[in-house]
């Protein structure tokens, strides 16, 4: 190297993840989005900003700071220590999430077997860092699956190891098929990733008979259930089904839980519940929290003191606290399945789901579905969406792509349906190519928010 030059890196010498396609197309997605500012997004997975206020943040704080004074009694050196200080690698707010487990989910844990993490993202690194030992141990999950839960298995080096998904979700009778696969080919599963509710991108939700199923698998099987819950707000209010780790008597259910789309995303609070007890003394909590304490070492307390305050304020329900945005999303997901029927209800080869929930619809296309699509959809008609091959590994959801529906007000909705509609039908009516190989990948949406 002369001098003056700059150090050039070579990227087959740094972690394989960063070639992986799992990594590499959430630039690429971001990329496309990035460079179409006027386009309505159907692609990033934010929750509606219609709610929130800017002063409730202050309000929050507050009423987490009286709580440190009034509730937890300490004296005003430690409220400054508990806000401004390092902080218990576990967190601040784990009795506050275990009333909220409580009260909305009808699980009940001790705070103990709770730690904050920063976002979702942390707690599934975390957890899958402490399960894999060696290049033997697997996971599975639905295929397709949620793009983050790809990207922290690979840079964790852990195999996924794809399990059938229907209507009805992650099917119980193909995850034993699986399972046992995974054995004769000398691996070790350990455990199967599931969003039993309003999955994403798929949107199916798994009935409670299924949920007994899955528990009694993994029993057989030896497996511990990682539950991700981050939308379960977004359904009908009556009969929501039982979460995996409220019907969970053996510690098998490893619960994720995130603020991100009922509180907003931006906090980057979300937790895992991991109770299992370890066979020299502890829990499987603690295994995690050894693991933060040289990652992040405590999510952030002023972040954690705000989402706090946030709970307090609606008795520790996030039922209660997230109600206008659930409104929200309910109205969006209306207004985007009446949409579709309304614009592309007579073209044929063109299909959706109806999920109950959550933010996310699947559109099936008489034509390919890639990066090159989105690319002209957004140039041409000013509307993004997210190809459905990001959600596979190898190759998968070609005719399909995935909008979601959280983020956009009514005017903005309908404006977005006309733009899509204008580009569905025009490339429906065209000769359709024959489907083509797509390379391995994974995700992410303008503006993050996958
Ligand atoms: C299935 C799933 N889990 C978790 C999350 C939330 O992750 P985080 O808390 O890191 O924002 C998302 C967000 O898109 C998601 O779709």
């Amino acid at each position: 190297m002369g001098a003056g030059s700059s150090v050039v890196l070579d990227a087959a010498a740094l972690h394989p993840s960063l070639s992986d396609p799992a990594l590499t197309s959430m630039t690429l997605l971001n990329d496309i989005c990035g460079r179409y500012p006027g386009a309505v997004s159907f692609a990033a997975g934010r929750p509606t900003e219609e709610p929130l206020r800017s002063d409730s943040l202050h309000r929050h704080l507050d009423l987490f700071i009286g709580h440190l004074t009034n509730e937890r009694d300490l004296p005003e050196p430690a409220v400054i220590s508990t806000l401004y200080q390092y902080g218990r690698t576990k967190g601040v707010i784990t009795d506050l999430v275990a009333r909220h487990l409580a009260a909305d989910e009808g699980i009940a844990v001790d705070e103990d077997a709770v730690m904050i993490t920063t976002g979702c993202q942390e707690a599934m690194v975390l957890v899958l860092r402490a399960l894999r030992r060696d290049e033997r141990d697997v996971v599975l999950a639905a295929r397709p699956t949620y793009v983050g839960f790809t990207g922290a298995a690979r840079i964790t080096e852990t195999a996924v190891w794809p399990v059938r998904e229907g209507e009805a979700g992650l099917d119980p009778a193909d995850l034993v098929r699986q399972v046992r696969a995974a054995r004769a080919a000398g691996l070790r599963p350990r455990a199967c990733y599931v969003v039993p509710d309003f999955a994403n991108p798929s949107g199916a939700v798994i009935p409670t008979d299924a949920r007994r199923e899955l528990l009694a698998v993994a029993e057989q099987e030896d497996l511990l259930l990682l539950e991700d819950n981050p939308y379960s707000m977004f359904g009908p209010v009556a009969d929501r089904p039982p979460t995996l780790k409220s019907l969970d008597r053996r510690a098998q259910v490893v619960y994720l839980g995130s603020f991100a789309k009922t509180v907003y995303p931006g906090a980057r609070v979300a937790y895992v519940v991991a109770d299992q007890p370890m066979a020299g003394g502890g829990r499987f909590v603690d295994e995690l929290a050894k693991l933060k304490s040289m990652l992040t070492l405590n999510t952030s307390t002023v972040a954690q003191a705000v989402v706090g305050g946030l709970l307090l304020e609606h008795g520790c329900s996030v039922a209660r606290a997230s109600s206008a945005i659930a409104t929200v999303h309910r109205r969006n997901r209306r207004l985007v399945l009446d949409g579709l029927a309304a614009r592309l209800g007579d073209v044929p080869g063109v299909s959706w789901n109806a999920p109950a929930g959550g933010m996310f619809v699947v559109l099936t296309v008489p034509f390919v579905v890639d990066d090159a699509a989105l690319e002209d959809s957004a140039r041409r008609y000013g509307v993004l969406w997210t190809p459905m091959t990001h959600f596979y590994t190898g190759a998968g959801g070609h005719h399909q792509l995935r909008l979601s529906f959280g983020g956009q007000r009514p005017a903005e909705m309908g404006r977005g349906l006309d733009r899509l509609a204008a580009f569905v039908t025009a490339r429906a009516h065209r000769p359709v190519p024959a489907p083509r190989a797509v390379a391995e990948s994974a995700i992410s949406l303008g503006g993050g928010g996958r």
